[in-house]
């Protein structure tokens, strides 16, 4: 079997890992069936912790951004979009990664997140750079603020919404990302949208250190368990794993300009 996958969405910077540990268990998905890994910041701090990554191995690429908890911390808002602009630079960034909005907990007021849910989107579409949206029970909102940013382009992180707000997000010309909770025994939703989901609009990701698919479920991820989440894709949509693997490999190449 020949598999060769992108994780389009993880955080190995994380600090559920000491130095040693991080640099085994990305060695050791290097060696089991990856190739490429998007490495999305949080804030300034982990978007910098992202691109040491990126320049410590090749075939991670970083996301750098403010996720929607983290914009409560921004106090000069001015000097944050500099550093922000100026980290984008960098040529292993290839996404403002991951940013967007989180209703499931009320740490950060729903109008400062959408604030900067706003200003990294314009940002993204002055610089023509694609985003990853992190969206927790905010899907209502997300997709009116996409309408609004017709020029933003990009991919929904570990899709939780419905058929039908996939198919609205679809239109807008968005790529849907399926994580390991596909495999989950109350996937019902997310496998209703997998049915659905076009080919050429299809992303996987593990969300490194975090949702790890069946039957490594409550264990530290890593982007090798990938293989649990496109057999199950594999399964709901009667193709072979390979080709669940190939194409989104294809389609996050293509979104993130990476030659492979
Ligand atoms: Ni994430």
């Amino acid at each position: 079997m020949e598999q060769i996958i992108f994780d389009a969405h993880a955080h190995y910077n994380d600090e559920l890992y000491s130095d040693a540990e991080r640099n085994e268990v990305i060695e050791y998905v290097f060696e089991n069936g990856v190739k490429f890994i998007l490495n999305a910041g949080t804030n300034i701090q982990t978007s910098k912790e992202s691109i040491e990554l990126a320049e410590k191995y090749n075939g991670i690429y970083a996301g750098v951004g403010f996720y929607p908890h983290d914009c409560i911390n921004i106090t000069d808002e001015k000097y944050a979009l500099n550093i922000l602009d100026e980290i984008t630079k960098h040529p292993k960034v290839v996404s403002i990664a991951e940013i967007g909005l989180d209703y499931h907990y009320d740490d950060t007021p729903r109008d400062i997140q959408k604030k900067w849910f706003e200003l990294q989107l314009d940002l993204s579409e002055q610089k023509n750079m694609p985003v990853c949206i992190h969206d927790r029970e905010a899907h209502g909102d997300v997709l009116e603020i996409l309408k609004r940013h017709k020029n933003a382009k990009g991919m929904l992180h570990s899709f939780s919404g419905s058929r039908e707000t996939a198919e609205e997000l679809l239109k807008l010309g968005w790529y849907i990302s399926i994580s390991g909770v596909v495999t989950f025994k109350n996937a019902v939703k997310l496998i209703e949208v997998v049915e659905t989901l076009p080919l050429d609009k299809m992303l996987i990701e593990t969300d490194t250190p975090y949702l790890s698919p069946v039957p490594n479920r409550g264990k530290r991820n890593n982007s090798a368990n990938l293989v649990y989440t496109a057999q199950k894709i594999a399964e709901i949509k009667n193709m072979s794993v390979e080709d669940v693997c190939n194409i989104t490999r294809q389609n996050a190449c293509r979104l993130f300009r990476i030659n492979e």
